[in-house]
């Protein structure tokens, strides 16, 4: 892909953080302050950032302890969501004041802390999808030119690698094959993959330049989002 940066400006980007990086079992501070600093570092860059946090095991443990209480999937996916506010707020602490203090609750704050300078942290906002969608939409209202996922798969494969292992990694896909490579999976709360298939939807729709990547990308965020090589999958607009 070409760079994303053209003149001297910076880029507005949205970018996600798969829970299954920011808390695999309990909060990895090491990922969430590596996050942070290069954060730090696109702004100084004068990009703009919004960021999405997901729940990760901290999501699942509640999920799962809900569902054995005989919650509805709804009231599941709602603790879901509490879960990802609560790995938010370790974001914005690490973030300090560069952050808008409190997880954002709608698209619309987001965009307005993101215009006063700020980053805007979101967790999820509705049942019924994950946060890969929340991402999605945000991209999508605030007209970012990029959405970058982070995640513990380092890009989109043709099957799950940690079931098959002849999974073989993509290194760029259409989001109309993205779509298709989802569309089957079921939306459970706490369901697990790639890319949910609402947030899939929502990159083909609005033609979302998109890129997956691993943890390990975390630290080249800057010069990835300016047309540096990556290890990750490119998610090209089109069919
Ligand atoms: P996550 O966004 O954390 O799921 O949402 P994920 O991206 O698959 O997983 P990680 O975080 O990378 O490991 C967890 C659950 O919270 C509910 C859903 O049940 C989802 O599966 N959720 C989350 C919502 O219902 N709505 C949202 O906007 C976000």
């Amino acid at each position: 892909m070409p760079p994303y940066r053209t003149s001297g400006d910076g880029v507005r980007v949205t970018l996600c953080f798969g829970g299954s990086i920011i808390a695999p079992n309990v909060p990895d501070l090491g990922c969430i302050r590596e996050i942070a600093d290069a954060l730090r570092e696109l702004r100084s860059r004068r990009h703009e950032v919004l960021a999405v946090v997901g729940g990760g095991a901290t999501s699942r443990t509640y999920i799962e302890a809900a569902r054995k209480l005989k919650a509805s999937d709804v009231s599941c996916d709602t603790i879901g969501i509490d879960a990802t506010r609560l790995n938010a707020r370790l974001l914005i602490a690490a973030l300090g004041e560069l952050a808008e203090p409190s997880p954002v609750l709608t698209f619309e704050a987001a965009i307005r802390a993101m215009l006063r300078g700020k980053i805007p942290v979101m967790g999820g906002t509705v049942p019924g999808h994950t946060t890969d969608a929340v991402a999605a939409m945000l991209a999508n209202s605030s007209r970012s030119e990029m959405l970058m996922f982070f995640t513990d798969v380092d890009g989109v494969y043709t099957a799950d690698p940690k079931l098959d292992p002849s999974a073989k990694k993509l290194e760029a896909m259409t989001a109309c094959e993205l779509v298709k490579l989802v569309t089957g999976v079921k939306m459970e709360p706490g369901v697990k993959v790639i890319v949910d298939p609402v947030g899939a939807r929502i990159i083909e729709r609005a033609r979302i330049r998109t890129l997956v990547l691993g943890r390990h990308e975390i630290k080249r965020m800057p010069e990835i989002l300016e047309g540096d090589k990556h290890s990750g999958t490119a998610i090209l607009p089109g069919g």
